[in-house]
């Protein structure tokens, strides 16, 4: 794996940061976690202190050990049993919490819709049968396909009441990405929807999973929920796909939850990673539901009366944890809204936090550094006065942001809390806990008591307060992934080779004198847009496979709104003359392989890309071009006067 050592000139920014934010005194009276002893009760006592946790799930038959650690494989709470949509739904339903409302559902053309607790029952169990009557059964994966809709929790729950292993793919991923996820699982069913709503527009979300059908012959049954209609212009091929309200109308509103297993699956979720196919990452249903309904009760300091709303999409890991499960499991109200943060206009979020009194508010320094951009006159026509703690994810967060996101969202009252973690770690692993962490603009604080990090060198010794280095997690947590879906050597070497012992997680890191980590980005070939992960070789790979590209590497830059862009260097095959839209088809291109998250931001043609003299491609001399720095070692490569003519080249056309 290639590896660069994190920015020098990020850390340096970072080492000026001097401001601080003690908890609030009447916040942390009455915080979830106000008792600072539960840090150093986790360090003695690591199983002691995740069994508390775990038994604050339901469990069908409680478990007899806590952890089976045979490196690197954990299992949690062996010879327990429980449902994760029990934990989820039932066990509120059939409590106090029967008439509270579970979903807050917002559409973009701003219909609504309002699930309770009893409703959801009601709702997962009939889907739950219809998975049933399909054929699905316990350890079956079922590929889920869809917008910001209830019908996308629902159906997760569904195949979590049954057993089944959901792998949800975000529907804005095209068709060809969502069949290699299809075929990876061998899904049998498929469940989307016609289509979704974008900034006014429709998203085809059918015609898009009847392309990836064509490559995918594992899949025998499609149903779709009718969220748009006729402008969707969905095809229906008869004896293979049905129309969802018509599947259900006949089911049976009650459907006993399946127990299983700890250890038992709970879904798969892919993910980039450093080779050109994404990783499907496998979450099980006791640890993982114990990291995340414990860290939505500490770090979101989620109360019986809150109203939570996580901005992220379900189509991703904070939307499967932050979402669904975490607040769920909590017996939380849940806001859900379906389009996009500018439409109809650049208040929407605000708009929508003032209508249903959101108390917590969860979302990424991209979206912040967007609102930034808008202007603080948006959110001041809002009344924002019900939030009572902002959380941030997916990326480092700048000072600027963060100071911003507290004055102007959260008038200076609220906590912020930073949450580093990964689809990998399924649940947050370093954030304050609101009551009683110190907070510092740009650092996510201290690892959450349970959690176990460390910043090494290269040889995996720790660095000393204030260097740079790799962060790795030191011991195993409950909500770790399992292993990689039909996988487990990339298991092994992509997390455990590089550091024997410790959990590798590709991100640069600095801790300073108090202990506090401050995260710098990925040093691995990962890039992060806007919080979403991309694989710079799944980019490559787009681009080569179009007829004019000889060969391509791709790379991370840095950009001011989007944390980092893609900018991509092309050699063209010989004989390919440059013309006017050849950028613009390679962008469409790489778009119609991936999605449109993938689509570079710069194409830049190379009459040829600096290599080593063992014929690999040098990124990090690619991304001191882009980023306008000096050059860093070139003595390894066959032409160091490739990369001089590259870099004129550059300067002169950027
Ligand atoms: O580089 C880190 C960054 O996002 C990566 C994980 O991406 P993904 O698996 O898609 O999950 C995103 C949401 C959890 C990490 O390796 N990252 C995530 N949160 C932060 C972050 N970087 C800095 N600060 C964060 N709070």
């Amino acid at each position: 794996m290639a590896s660069s050592e994190p920015g020098q000139r990020e850390l340096e920014a970072l080492l000026q940061e001097t401001r601080r934010f003690p908890p609030d005194p009447t916040f942390a009276r009455t915080a979830n976690a106000r008792d600072p002893a539960i840090y150093e009760w986790a360090r003695r006592d690591p199983e002691g202190y995740w069994a508390e946790q775990a038994r604050r799930l339901a469990w069908f038959r409680p478990f007899e050990q806590v952890l089976r650690w045979e490196e690197p494989h954990a299992q949690w709470f062996l010879g327990g049993q429980l449902n994760a949509a029990y934990n989820c739904v039932d066990r509120h339903a059939e409590g106090e919490r029967r008439n509270k409302a579970a979903i807050i559902w917002e559409g973009e053309p701003g219909d609504q819709r309002i699930l309770t607790y009893g409703q959801l029952q009601r709702e997962v169990a009939r889907c739950a049968n219809g998975l049933k009557r399909l054929g699905v059964r316990a350890g079956d994966r079922v590929t889920i396909y869809m917008g910001m809709i209830p019908q996308l929790p629902i159906a997760m729950l569904a195949c979590a009441r049954i057993g089944a292993v959901h792998s949800v793919v975000f529907g804005g991923f095209s068709a060809e990405a969502l069949r290699d996820r299809i075929n990876d699982a061998r899904s049998e069913v498929v469940l989307t929807a016609d289509g979704g709503w974008r900034r006014g527009s429709v998203v085809p979300l059918k015609a898009q999973v009847d392309l990836a059908l064509e490559g995918a012959p594992s899949v025998k049954h499609v149903v779709v929920v009718r969220r748009v209609g006729e402008a969707a212009g969905a095809r229906f091929s008869p004896g293979r796909d049905r129309d969802w309200e018509e599947w259900l109308a006949a089911e049976s509103a009650v459907c006993d939850p399946e127990p299983m297993d700890s250890e038992a699956p709970l879904f798969i979720l892919y993910t980039s990673g450093t080779t050109g196919k994404p990783k499907g990452i496998v979450h099980s249903t006791g640890g993982y539901l114990t990291g995340v309904e414990t860290t939505c009760r500490l770090v979101f300091d989620l109360k019986e009366r809150d109203v939570y709303w996580c901005a992220a999409d379900i189509g991703w890991v904070t939307g499967h944890s932050y979402v669904v499960y975490g607040p769920l499991a909590n017996g939380a109200t849940v806001v859900m809204y379906e389009g996009a943060p500018d439409f109809p206009d650049r208040g929407r979020n605000w708009q929508i936090i003032e209508r249903y009194g959101v108390n917590i508010f969860y979302t990424a320094p991209t979206a912040i550094r967007a609102h930034m951009r808008w202007g603080p006159e948006w959110p001041a026509r809002y009344d924002l006065s019900s939030l009572r703690l902002l959380g941030s994810v997916g990326e480092p967060i700048n000072p600027e942001a963060w100071m911003w996101y507290w004055e102007h969202i959260g008038g200076k009252r609220t906590p912020i809390v930073d949450t580093w973690w990964q689809t990998e770690t399924g649940a947050i692993m370093i954030a304050p806990l609101p009551g009683l962490t110190e907070t510092k603009p740009g650092s996510a604080t201290r690892p959450l008591p349970g959690i176990e990090a460390e910043v090494v060198d290269q040889q995996g010794r720790p660095v000393p307060p204030g260097a740079g280095g790799f962060l790795v997690l030191t011991r195993p947590w409950p909500s770790m992934l399992r292993t990689i879906w039909g996988d487990d050597r990339r298991y092994r070497e992509t997390y455990w080779s590089r550091f024997p012992g410790r959990y590798f997680t590709g991100d640069g890191a600095r801790r300073d004198e108090d202990g506090y980590f401050w995260l710098l980005g990925r040093v691995d070939d990962v890039i992060n847009v806007s919080g979403h992960r991309i694989g710079t070789m799944e980019v490559e790979s787009a681009l080569v496979d179009h007829p004019a590209v000889a060969e391509a590497a791709v790379i991370g830059r840095h950009d001011d709104l989007k944390g980092q862009a893609i900018a991509a260097f092309v050699t063209l095959k010989e004989g390919v003359a440059v013309e006017d839209g050849l950028k613009e088809a390679l962008r469409r291109h790489v778009a119609g392989k991936i999605g449109a998250i993938a689509r570079p931001d710069d194409v830049f043609f190379a009459a040829e890309l600096p290599k080593t003299r063992s014929g690999k491609i040098m990124r990090r001399l690619l991304r001191d071009i882009a980023e306008g720095r000096a050059l860093g070692d070139t003595t390894t490569l066959a032409d160091p006067a490739v990369v001089e003519a590259l870099k004129a080249q550059y300067q002169e056309e950027a």
